[in-house]
């Protein structure tokens, strides 16, 4: 069934676990999670970025997830839209069925240049307006995501603030977040506590405070009832890193966000956790693999099916560690 985010973040709050949001491009994706959640009994969230929209253009991903609720009638499923750059494209994205939008605020229509404090108020407000009136949750975000170790934003493209970044601008400010909340009324808030997006998140192989475990537990304390959304949470597994380079792949030493990490957050009051690079890292991984074993096969359906299998042992295990599993 399609829900809508708050209904699935306030049972993830009740009973103190995150839900992964995963982010769908093609149909492989899709059955990964989709699989992957009716093993482990936990619900969905599917989230669709504007490149994903561009790639695979927005009748074809409403219609996938619409299929994806067909196919596994148990498996409750929030329709997100990721990263909306104005309250026009959520309204869109309202008009085409989504259960729940983000409106990005924190970055202007460019989805590049970080914007102020009043400018974002401003959109979100409007949005969640909008939105509620059609039974809509929205997620608004406080704060530049950044690399705390690194300085930077993460992506070179699409959504990412530009150069490098203070500390102050990358941790989400506890006080104006109590203030943007009840001047927003988001249902969920995304904040800035040392993540980024892409697989670029840290040179060396993270420490205990590479996330700021710290800030999140002042954030939560400040705003208990806010469902906290935490993006850039792709841990890049190393083996998906080594089977790449092994099969002909040149992807530099980099790290991501631990599990353990991610747990301590959830404990915490984060409730959403975004995912999409973990699940890109595999799927190139499983199709190197495979072409470079199988140098003779043609048919797509072979390489493509060793994604889905890669991308749904991955999904299986963020359901597991976060605690999603058995709540659907
Ligand atoms: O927030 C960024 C997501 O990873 C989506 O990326 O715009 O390349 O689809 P994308
Ligand atoms: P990753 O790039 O870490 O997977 O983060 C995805 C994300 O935050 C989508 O909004
Ligand atoms: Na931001
Ligand atoms: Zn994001």
């Amino acid at each position: 069934a399609l829900i809508s985010m708050r209904q699935l973040l306030d049972h993830a709050a009740e009973y103190g676990y995150g839900i992964p949001a995963f982010n769908v491009n093609n149909l492989e994706q899709m059955r990964a999670i989709m699989e992957a959640a009716s093993k482990t009994n936990s619900p969905v969230i599917v989230q669709a970025s504007a490149g994903a929209r561009k790639y695979a253009g927005s009748n074809f991903l409403k219609h996938m997830i619409l299929a994806a609720i067909e196919e596994f009638p148990d498996v409750p499923v929030c329709m997100h839209q990721d990263h909306g750059t104005s309250p026009a494209v959520c309204q869109r994205s309202i008009a085409l069925g989504f259960s729940s939008v983000m409106m990005d605020g924190s970055l202007g229509t460019d989805g590049k240049t970080p914007t102020s404090y009043e400018y974002n108020v401003d959109v979100t407000r409007r949005t969640v307006e909008m939105a509620h009136a059609c039974g809509v949750s929205v997620e608004g975000e406080l704060g530049c995501l950044g690399s705390l170790e690194t300085g930077m934003a993460g992506e070179e493209d699409g959504i990412g603030a530009e150069g490098v970044l203070s500390h102050d601008q990358m941790l989400t400010d506890p006080d104006e977040a109590a203030e943007f909340v009840k001047a927003t009324n988001v249902d969920a808030l995304a904040i800035a506590c040392g993540t980024s997006h892409g697989a670029y998140k840290f040179t060396k192989p993270p420490t205990g405070d590479t996330l700021s475990i710290g800030r999140i537990k002042e954030i939560h304390a400040r705003i208990p009832n806010t469902h906290l959304v935490m993006h850039g949470s792709s841990s890049v597994p190393q083996e998906w890193l080594q089977i790449i380079n092994e099969y002909g792949g040149e992807i530099p030493e980099t790290y991501g966000v631990p599990v353990e990490q991610i747990v301590e957050g959830i404990k915490h009051g984060v409730r959403k956790v975004n995912i999409d690079t973990d699940l890109r890292l595999a799927s190139t991984g499983a199709v190197r693999r495979f072409m470079a074993q199988n140098p003779s096969e043609f048919d797509p359906r072979k390489y493509l099916k060793e994604t889905i299998g890669a991308m749904r042992d991955i999904c299986i295990a963020r359901y597991e560690a976060f605690g999603t599993a058995g709540h659907a």
